[in-house]
């Protein structure tokens, strides 16, 4: 795996907090009724026959393992050891490869769908565009990205002072979707889903989804 020094911290950040982050997070999907919308469109545009769909970032697999039953050939890539190793403790039936989003070991247009849920958060603004461009190697023509983060009303990627685990930005959705956009990924429709009381962090969460041209 290609690692910078922020995505070390990340990885290692991850690695220790792996089984808490796990345990919090194992129902959290229970409770969001708009997320699991989201994520059923998403796998509604990609199709049962739509080809393989990655969720970069997975985390303990909770997603993935989401995805899979809602019938997507999905498989999970994250840069923590430890995140993959309970996720495939969790989902003996699915494939978890450790690895960056930044340089993914698939082939161009290898992919029909990618989640990317709460992990471009722990990129690097500056290294973003490059992850876009990533993403829309690994899709193939047609294919669609679902996009998961916390928004800002700054036009400019607000850093998340005490995030728990490592340095996360929240993006203004306009701004990233413009990105998408530069990438040749264009914007199908979005979900911005206002803080709950119960929720951790008060941000706007959004989900982007949207489609390799
Ligand atoms: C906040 S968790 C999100 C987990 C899961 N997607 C979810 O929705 O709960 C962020 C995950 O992204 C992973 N991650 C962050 N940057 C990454 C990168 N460049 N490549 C692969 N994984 C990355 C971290 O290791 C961590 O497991």
């Amino acid at each position: 795996m290609v690692e910078d020094d922020a995505l070390r911290a990340t990885r290692e950040a991850y690695d220790t907090a792996a089984p808490v982050y796990a345990e919090l997070f194992r129902d959290s999907l229970r409770d969001s009724p708009l997320d699991r919308a989201m994520l059923s469109a998403f796998a509604e545009a990609v199709g049962a026959g739509g080809g393989h769909v990655a969720d970069l970032g997975c985390g303990p697999g909770h997603v993935t393992a989401h995805l899979a039953e809602a019938g997507l050939a999905a498989f999970g890539v994250d840069a923590s050891p430890a995140m993959i190793g309970l996720a495939r403790e969790a989902h003996p039936g699915l494939r978890f490869e450790v690895g960056s989003m930044s340089a993914l070991d698939l082939a161009d247009g290898a992919l029909g769908g990618i989640l990317s849920r709460w992990s471009i958060i722990h990129t690097p603004p500056r290294e973003v565009p490059a992850v876009l461009a990533e993403f829309h190697r690994v899709l193939a023509p047609g294919g669609h990205l679902l996009l998961g983060f916390w928004a800002t009303d700054d036009s400019a990627p607000a850093l998340v002072s005490d995030h728990a685990v490592a340095p996360a930005y929240r993006w203004s959705p306009d701004r990233l979707a413009e990105m998408l956009r530069e990438s040749g990924i264009a914007e199908v429709a979005r979900m911005v889903r206002a803080p709950q009381p119960t929720d951790r962090r008060q941000f706007p969460e959004v989900h982007l989804l949207a489609r390799k041209n």
